[in-house]
């Protein structure tokens, strides 16, 4: 048996990305609307040892190297820093980041970082306090402000800020991001929009591109392509002024990067997915709650890996967004 997530085009999945949790306690408008979502009952939802089982058999069995916990927002998710611990305690050790949201991390980093994480990338679209509030319908800028410090305090690095544009809403506040973030240390990456907000509003026309993106930071700093590898990162990267300081693009829609993905998840309710906008998905509770064997889990996570589409498809006539939107899958 091939020990690793190959897939019929020959792409090997080593990044696994864990939703431990569909809930979020912010609103983003191009995530999901002011009400919430009918989050997933808690029966469906992985208890810890399952999740850590899971991961266990990506990391033993199936070649992961690389775990990095989503959402919704991660830390809503009790007891999250066990869940770690958990994970730090599997051999082969994986590495393990997080991907957050940043509401109520700054007094956990500590508690975070001892308890095996490595890293983690921090969501912040502007620094301007009203547009935050707006944004994303909660006004606590000042806590996300406060999880960057902290992150790095406990040495979570090297800290990455998350930024998505929004036409008329923050994107002429790009500039200023850039300039916070070469300020505080931390590295920011603006990523295109992709079409899965729970609302669907998602349009081409409103989506700030890469190239846009470039072009308005360009009146302020001087940007020029980082010689580092890019691997299978979702990154583009340019060096700020000359360097040392970067910024990255994920231009996920103008410029996919699908060829080199090497990202499989897990969502909050133990399905595989292959790729973001999969239609499809593979159960792996039922199978662990009906008394599967490790063996026979990683069989059906190869399987559903095998099937993985060549790319997403938002750029062909007839694309239609998946079921689950962003927040229920993991970012
Ligand atoms: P690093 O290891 O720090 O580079 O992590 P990352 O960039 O892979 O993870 P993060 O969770 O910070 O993701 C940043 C953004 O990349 C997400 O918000 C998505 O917009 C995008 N992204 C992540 N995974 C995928 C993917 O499989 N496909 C596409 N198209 N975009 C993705
Ligand atoms: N397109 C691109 N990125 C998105 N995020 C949330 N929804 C979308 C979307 N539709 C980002 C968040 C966060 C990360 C988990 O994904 O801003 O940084
Ligand atoms: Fe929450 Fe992330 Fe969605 Fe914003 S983008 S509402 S932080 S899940």
């Amino acid at each position: 048996d091939n020990p690793a997530l190959i897939d019929s085009f020959g792409r090997v999945a080593t990044d696994l990305r864990v939703s431990v949790t569909d809930r979020c306690n912010l609103r983003c408008t191009y995530c999901m609307p002011a009400e919430g979502l009918d989050w997933m009952p808690k029966e469906d939802v992985l208890a810890d040892d399952e999740l850590v089982r899971l991961v266990d058999i990506a990391v033993r069995l199936l070649g992961v190297t690389d775990i990095r916990l989503t959402g919704g927002e991660p830390l809503l998710r009790p007891h999250l820093e066990d869940i770690v611990a958990g994970m730090a305690a599997l051999l082969p050790r994986p590495r393990i980041a997080m991907t957050t949201n940043g509401v109520g991390f700054a007094k956990r980093a500590r508690a975070f970082a001892e308890a095996g994480l490595d890293r983690v990338n921090i969501s912040l679209d502007t620094v301007d306090a009203e547009t935050f509030a707006h944004l994303t319908r909660r006004d606590r800028l000042g806590h996300v402000l406060d999880a960057l410090a902290a992150a790095k305090d406990a040495g979570l690095e090297p800290v990455k800020i998350n930024a998505v544009l929004m036409r008329g809403v923050n994107d002429h506040q790009a500039a200023d991001l850039l300039r916070f973030a070469v300020e505080g240390g931390y590295h920011l990456r603006f990523i295109e929009q992709m079409p899965l907000d729970a609302q669907h509003g998602w349009s081409r026309a409103d989506m700030i591109t890469a190239d846009e993106i470039l072009h308005l930071l360009s009146t302020e700093f001087s940007l020029t392509p980082s010689p580092a590898e890019r691997g299978g990162a979702p990154a583009e990267r340019w060096l700020v002024d000359g360097g040392p300081h970067e910024v990255g693009i994920i231009p996920s829609v103008t410029r996919p990067f699908c060829a080199t993905c090497e990202r499989t998840r897990l969502t909050a309710d133990g399905a595989v997915r292959s790729c973001l906008f999969s239609t499809t998905e593979t159960d792996l509770r039922s199978l662990l709650r009906e008394g599967a064997d490790d063996e026979q889990i990683a069989k059906a996570w190869r399987h559903a890996m095998w099937g993985k589409l060549a790319g997403h498809e938002i750029n062909e006539a007839g694309f239609a967004q998946p079921i689950r939107p962003m927040s229920a899958i993991g970012g």
